[in-house]
C-alpha cells in the first residue's frame, strides 16, 4: 500500500507537470477510477469518455481503458498527446472484426447504412456511416429505421440482436462478441434469482439474449448506474464487468449489489466477470505512461484513416448533443 501511495503521489505530480488529465472507464480498477475523480479527470462510459476528452483543455489525455477508447480520443483531438497505460489492452469485439473482412461484408451490401459499435479499430470506423456506443445505439438505429434504411451492424451480435428486437429495424449482423458479457448464463442467473427473490436484474446488452430477457433494466454502463438509483429494489443482481461496482455502490450505498453468475459459476459468484484487458490498466502503468510516453504508450492514428473515421464519430456526437 505504501508503494501504491507513492505511485498515486507521483501520478498527481506528473498530471500537473504534463498538463494531462486522466480519463477512465467504469470497468477499470477502483483505485484508478478514484484517482481520475480526485484529479479532475472523468470516470465514464465510452460515450462520455469521448466527449470529455474532446472538450477538456488539457494538452495530454491519459486514457485508462482499452485501445479503441484511446484511438477514439486521438481521432477526435489529434492535436493532443493521447497516452494509454498499455497499448496491449485490446477488446475481443475489435479483434473479432478485422477491417479487410468487414469492408468486404459492407461492399457486398452497398445499399445498407453501416453502423459500427465504438469497440472497433479506426480502420473499421473509417468504413462506417455511423459510430455508436451502447448509450445511444438504440436511438440512432431508431432514427435510421424511421428513414427506412437497412442497416449493417458490427461487431457485437448480442447488442445488434437486442437493438433489432427493440426497434424492428432491418439489420445484418456481424458475428462478434464480448468475451466478458458472452459468459453470463441465464441458467445460472435463474438459480441465483431463487436466492435473491426480491432483487432486480440489471443487464448490459452485450450479454446473450436469454440473459437480457430476464432483465429489469437493460443499458450501457452509465444507464445501469442510473437504473440502480431509480429501481426501488434494495438488492440488485448486475450482469456486466465487476469494475462497475465501484461507481454503482458509491451511488447506492444502501443497496446490496450482487455479481451475476457466468456459465458454470453456480448460484453464488464472486469476481466472475472482469475484462482481462481492462485489468491491464494499473497505477504503475499510468505512471510509466506519463513519465515516458513514447512507443509503449502513445496512440497514433494514420492521418487518412483519421479523417474518414472522424465523420461517423462526429455524426454520433452531434446526434447525442
Ligand atoms: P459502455 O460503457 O459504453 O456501456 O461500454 C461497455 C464496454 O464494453 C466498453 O468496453
Ligand atoms: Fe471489449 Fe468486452 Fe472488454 Fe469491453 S468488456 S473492452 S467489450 S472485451
Amino acid at each position: 500500500d505504501a508503494e501504491k501511495k507513492q505511485h498515486v503521489a507521483r501520478i498527481k505530480q506528473l498530471l500537473k507537470e504534463k498538463d494531462a488529465v486522466l480519463v477512465a472507464h467504469y470497468y477499470t480498477d477502483p483505485e484508478i477510477q478514484a484517482l481520475a475523480e480526485e484529479t479532475g479527470g472523468c470516470v465514464a462510459d465510452s460515450l462520455e469518455m469521448a466527449r470529455f476528452g474532446n472538450q477538456h483543455p488539457a494538452k495530454t489525455l491519459i486514457v485508462a481503458g482499452v485501445r479503441f477508447m484511446g484511438e477514439t480520443a486521438k481521432i477526435l483531438t489529434p492535436e493532443k498527446t493521447v497516452l494509454m497505460p498499455t497499448l496491449d489492452a485490446e477488446c475481443s469485439l475489435d479483434l473479432g472484426c478485422p477491417a479487410d473482412e468487414f469492408t468486404k461484408f459492407c461492399d457486398a451490401h452497398p445499399d445498407h447504412t453501416v453502423v459500427v459499435y465504438a469497440n472497433t479499430s479506426a480502420a473499421v470506423k473509417a468504413r462506417a456511416d455511423w459510430v455508436v456506443t451502447s448509450s445511444i445505439a438504440l436511438e440512432i438505429v431508431e432514427h435510421l429505421d424511421s428513414q427506412d434504411k437497412p442497416i449493417i451492424w458490427g461487431p457485437d451480435r448480442h447488442l445488434g440482436a437486442y437493438i433489432e428486437k427493440e426497434t424492428g429495424a432491418d439489420m445484418l449482423l456481424w458475428q462478434g462478441e464480448c468475451v466478458v458479457h458472452d459468459e453470463f448464463s441465464a441458467q445460472a442467473l435463474e438459480k441465483m434469482k431463487h436466492l435473491y427473490p426480491d432483487a432486480a436484474i440489471l443487464v448490459h446488452p452485450e450479454s446473450p439474449a436469454s440473459v437480457v430477457k430476464m432483465a429489469d433494466a437493460v443499458g450501457s454502463t452509465s444507464q445501469l448506474i442510473k437504473a440502480a438509483q431509480t429501481l426501488p429494489n434494495k438488492k440488485l443482481i448486475v450482469a456486466t464487468d465487476k469494475g462497475i461496482f465501484y461507481k454503482m455502490q458509491q451511488m447506492v450505498p444502501e443497496k446490496e449489489l450482487v455479481e451475476a453468475p457466468t456459465a458454470g459459476a453456480g448460484a453464488t459468484c464472486r469476481s466472475c466477470a472482469h475484462c482481462p484487458w481492462m485489468a491491464m490498466n494499473g497505477l504503475k502503468a499510468i505512471e510509466n505512461a506519463l513519465e515516458n510516453g513514447g512507443k509503449q504508450h502513445e496512440i497514433h492514428v494514420d492521418a487518412a484513416l483519421r479523417e474518414k473515421a472522424l465523420i461517423p464519430l462526429n455524426r454520433m456526437l452531434n446526434f447525442a448533443a
